[in-house]
């Protein structure tokens, strides 16, 4: 974990701004500014890596294909086709499923009406849809220093000044420093948040600390992007209300079908203030013009026939026993000197080995000696400069528990290597 004066130090650095405002060139073109550090992802890189024959991959936040409601979809579908020709076509979003979702939202403890719905193709788009809508080229983000890849890639475009702040796997974002932050003058666009289950933390914050962060919003009219992509996937007891529940203007919403149903049928939504909703759809019709209405007519047909509740249930059983098959391998065969979380919900623990090891190098080893993969810490470094090099994050969703206790002895091995 971070020591105090590490914390005080991220809290204080000055924002970071990368070299994308720089001209840059691939080959002979001439690329638009922006573009210099969209070099491409290093998860996307090492899902490659670690997917080959053999090897146990912890690496990328899979939910288990093995557990997705195959049966019930293709039913849905083989109903939905002759039926309903219109959702192979254009189409404005699906007002079944903008009630829908305003019923899944109550499930969370949120009271919205359907005006305030807007669907996406998930949440990655959600990000970049709402960093379009507040972010101006140039301008200040108040985010975690480790936090979601993906987010800090749709915000890359726009060379932003991000104010990182301290965060750990214990209890999640300090609020304090984001309150030191905006007293002494920043003036964010929005704080980018994964309240419930972080990626790549796992950590979930509690209560006051979400409390503390929504009155910070109020007292500085600052937008929060509360990213609840796992939110729905709790297992020790009910869920943490999401922050919407807590303000119904300063929180932006960001749900996703992607973890709890299927990421392949690419829908998302977003729960906003209505007044935003027109300028919603402009940017999206610029993006990719509609929803794919034949996705979210067959969420619509799962969620009708009450498909999601069930399968989210046994979604939170399995996981939460992958869940603890990972933590009691990770007791038994981790060395000491490394210590990682407890997660309550999410499909991510998060690990710590001594200051001064470097989870990069030991991929390398584990993959070449172990057949295991893992995701270095740096991978989610908000500002870079090398944060997270003794950590790393280990995705247990899309391992069977049988094989969980094979893939973390291996590491375990690996890790001992490395240490000696
Ligand atoms: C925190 C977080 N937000 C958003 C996403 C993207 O979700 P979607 O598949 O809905 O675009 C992910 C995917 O892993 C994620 O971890």
């Amino acid at each position: 974990m971070q020591t105090d004066t590490e914390k005080t130090q991220a809290a204080c650095a000055p924002p970071q701004r990368s070299r994308e405002s720089e001209a840059v060139a691939e080959g002979s073109f001439r690329l638009a500014r922006g573009m210099a550090a969209m070099t491409g992802s290093r998860l996307r890189s090492l899902i490659g890596r670690a997917a080959g024959p053999g090897v146990i991959s912890f690496a990328v936040g899979l939910p288990a294909a093995e557990l997705f409601p195959c049966g019930e979809l293709a039913d849905a579908a083989a109903g939905l086709l002759p039926a309903e020709p219109r959702s192979l076509q254009y189409a404005v979003p699906l007002a079944i499923l903008k009630e829908q979702i305003v019923e899944l939202m109550a499930a969370r403890g949120v009271a919205c009406r359907p005006e305030q719905v807007f669907i996406t193709s998930g949440a990655q788009q959600a990000v970049d849809l709402v960093a379009r809508l507040l972010l101006d080229p140039g301008g200040e983000v108040l985010i975690e220093e480790t936090v979601y890849e993906g987010a800090l890639m749709a915000l890359q475009r726009y060379s932003p000044a991000v104010l990182a702040l301290p965060t750990d796997a214990r209890r999640g974002l300090d609020v304090e420093a984001a309150a030191a932050r905006l007293s002494s003058g920043a003036r964010p666009a929005f704080l980018y948040a994964i309240p419930s289950g972080h990626n790549p933390l796992g950590v979930s914050l509690g209560s006051d600390r979400r409390r503390a962060l929504v009155a910070l919003a109020r007292a500085h009219r600052l937008p929060i992007l509360e990213d609840d992509a796992y939110g729905f996937l709790s297992y020790d007891g009910p869920a943490a209300a999401p922050l919407r529940a807590l303000d119904d203007r300063w929180v932006i919403y960001l749900g996703s079908f992607s973890k709890i149903l299927a990421p392949a049928l690419r829908a998302g939504w977003i729960v906003a203030a209505e007044e935003l909703m027109p300028r919603l759809s402009a940017l999206k019709h610029a993006v990719d013009l509609d929803t794919p209405a034949f996705s979210h007519h067959l969420i619509a047909a799962f969620l009708a026939g009450g498909g999601l509740a069930r399968h989210v249930a046994r979604l939170r059983r399995e996981y939460a026993s992958r869940r603890d098959a990972m933590l009691a391998a990770l007791a038994d065969h981790f060395p000491s000197g490394v210590s990682w979380n407890r997660p309550t919900g999410g499909l991510f623990i998060w690990v710590e080995l001594p200051r001064g090891m470097d989870a990069t190098l030991l991929l390398e080893g584990a993959l070449a000696t172990e057949g295991v993969a893992f995701t270095p810490g740096e991978a989610f470094a908000a500002a870079g400069g090398g944060h997270n090099r003794h950590c790393f994050r280990l995705c247990f969703s899309a391992t069977p528990a049988e094989q969980i206790d094979d893939g973390i002895r291996r590491l375990g091995r690996a890790v001992a290597a490395h240490l000696a």
